[in-house]
């Protein structure tokens, strides 16, 4: 064959082949995937807010990846810290008393982030392992205060905390319990703090607050408050529907679980690193978690790392019971990925990212997505809670404002395809449109994001016949 016969691969065309042959992706429908799809989008680039794919398409990340490029992609001295310590220390282990240089640093770093409230950190690879580390720990705590039976859990209804069959067991997401025997036994789930959805007719946000975190307290009493090791939740659900609580909820569950002597966890993952304003979302409420979990954002999502904040009182049993904590990772406390982390929680403090978010881009995407969305024909509420936003569709604003699709989940596909077709990512939950761009998004950038989510609703509801 003459050289110039040699077909020419195409690059999209053999890696979405290679994809459909070899790969077996997360939260996927293989069958559509593989079979009608043909393989998934193959993302080459980046920079700043910006993806490219490869066939030239450019996006402006909506989504922050996963919720967690903070301080936006390409950042060269985050390359440059990875590969120093892959030369200095590639890897070495914190079991076996020893441990890294990065790992103590990133410790003392994320205790001062705290305020010295949560002093200690147990590593992880991400948010779903926080998850095991903080029911053993929770677990731990109470046997060795001779409360074995000390091992129900309490989270919400929708509620993500991760994928594991005790991640999984800790969300309230029903399609990740279908199929798995799930949730395990000792998980239990309440109604979460979700006023467009589940408040009753003409009760206030106030009132619905009160029921909801009344909802805790029914289930302590119902399961015995002897048998409750702890309550976990998402200050702001993110992956539940960027679920913004009524303002009295968090001090009055907080209130419960200390009344009841029943740990009190917040998980932080989507909500840690400036998401909503503040290091942690935590601190809106003035909250005293005795745990709280970390991932994406500590390390802008640059290497896998997790962390269970642990307070004084916790740690305090767990080092004066003089007994081995049986529970670790190969990869807890990998000194590359808490370099990395280090220097990303630097980088937000030298260039005041936290600051600058929440007191000029909030309020402005605040602003922007009610100018924009909430008279939208096609729009039941706008959501939003510092860099986290919701935009609920609804098939009938006028004459039924709360009633939702049927069945639920589609039109929220559907309009994220729009979005793609207009070069925006924003993601699906049910049909909430939701939007998490990376914490150093220029008003420019946030405009243009918005203008291309405005263009795709539009889409939907002329499809839909909305328009
Ligand atoms: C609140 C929360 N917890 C835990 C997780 C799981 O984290 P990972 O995917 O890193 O295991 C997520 C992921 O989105 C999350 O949103």
């Amino acid at each position: 064959m003459a050289v110039t016969e040699v077909p020419v691969r195409n690059s999209t065309a053999r890696w979405k082949g290679l994809d459909v042959a070899h790969h077996l992706a997360p939260q996927n429908n293989y069958h559509d995937l593989k079979r009608k799809e043909g393989g998934a989008r193959i993302i080459t680039e980046s920079k700043g807010v910006w993806l490219s794919d490869s066939d030239g398409n450019r996006f402006i990340d909506g989504m922050a990846g996963l919720w967690c490029v903070q301080i936006g992609y390409g950042r060269e001295e985050l390359a440059e810290v990875a590969a120093q310590q892959m030369r200095d220390l590639p890897y070495y282990n914190s079991f076996f008393k020893t441990t890294t240089a990065p790992t103590v640093e990133l410790a003392e770093a994320l205790s001062e982030l705290t305020g010295g409230k949560l002093p200690y950190v147990f590593f992880g690879s991400g948010g779903s392992e926080n998850k095991d580390s903080f029911v053993r720990m929770a677990r731990f705590y109470w046997s060795v205060q001779g409360k074995p039976e000390r091992k129900n859990f309490i989270t919400r209804d929708l509620a993500y905390h991760g994928s594991t069959q005790v991640a999984a067991s800790l969300g309230g997401l029903r399609p990740l319990h279908t199929h798995f025997g799930l949730p395990l036994e000792g998980f239990h789930h309440v109604l979460p703090p979700y006023h467009f959805g589940f408040a009753n007719e003409g009760e206030s946000e106030e009132e619905f607050g009160k029921r909801a975190a009344q909802a805790v307290e029914d289930k302590i009493l119902e399961l015995g408050p002897d048998t409750v090791a702890a309550f976990l939740g998402e200050p702001i659900m993110g992956a539940g529907g960027v679920l913004v609580p009524p303002s009295n909820y968090w001090p009055l569950v907080e209130k419960i679980c200390r009344k009841y002597d029943i740990l009190f966890a917040v998980d932080e993952v989507i909500n840690g690193f400036g998401r909503t304003g503040r290091w942690f979302a935590h601190e809106h409420w003035n909250l005293q978690p005795d745990f709280m979990s970390l991932a994406k954002g500590i390390s802008s999502g640059y290497v896998p790392l997790s962390a269970v904040m642990v307070a004084d009182r916790v740690a305090k049993v767990l080092i004066d019971s003089g007994e081995a904590f049986m529970h670790g990772y190969t990869y807890s406390g990998h000194p590359v990925c808490c370099a990395v982390a280090l220097e990303n929680i630097r980088i937000m403090q030298r260039e005041s990212i936290v600051e600058t978010f929440a007191e000029d881009m909030a309020p402005y995407f605040a602003r922007c997505l009610q100018e924009r969305f909430a008279d939208h024909p096609l729009v039941g509420e706008v959501r939003s809670f510092g860099g986290l936003a919701a935009i609920e569709l609804v098939p009938d604003k006028k004459g039924e404002p709360r009633r939702r699709f049927s069945p639920m989940g589609e039109v929220g596909v559907l309009c994220r395809t729009y979005c793609l077709k207009n070069g925006v990512i924003s993601r699906a939950v049910r049909d909430s449109m939701i939007l998490c761009p990376p914490l150093v998004i220029t008003r420019e950038e946030m405009d243009e994001m918005l203008s291309r989510l405005a263009k795709a609703i539009d889409s939907t509801a002329k499809e839909l016949n909305i328009l």
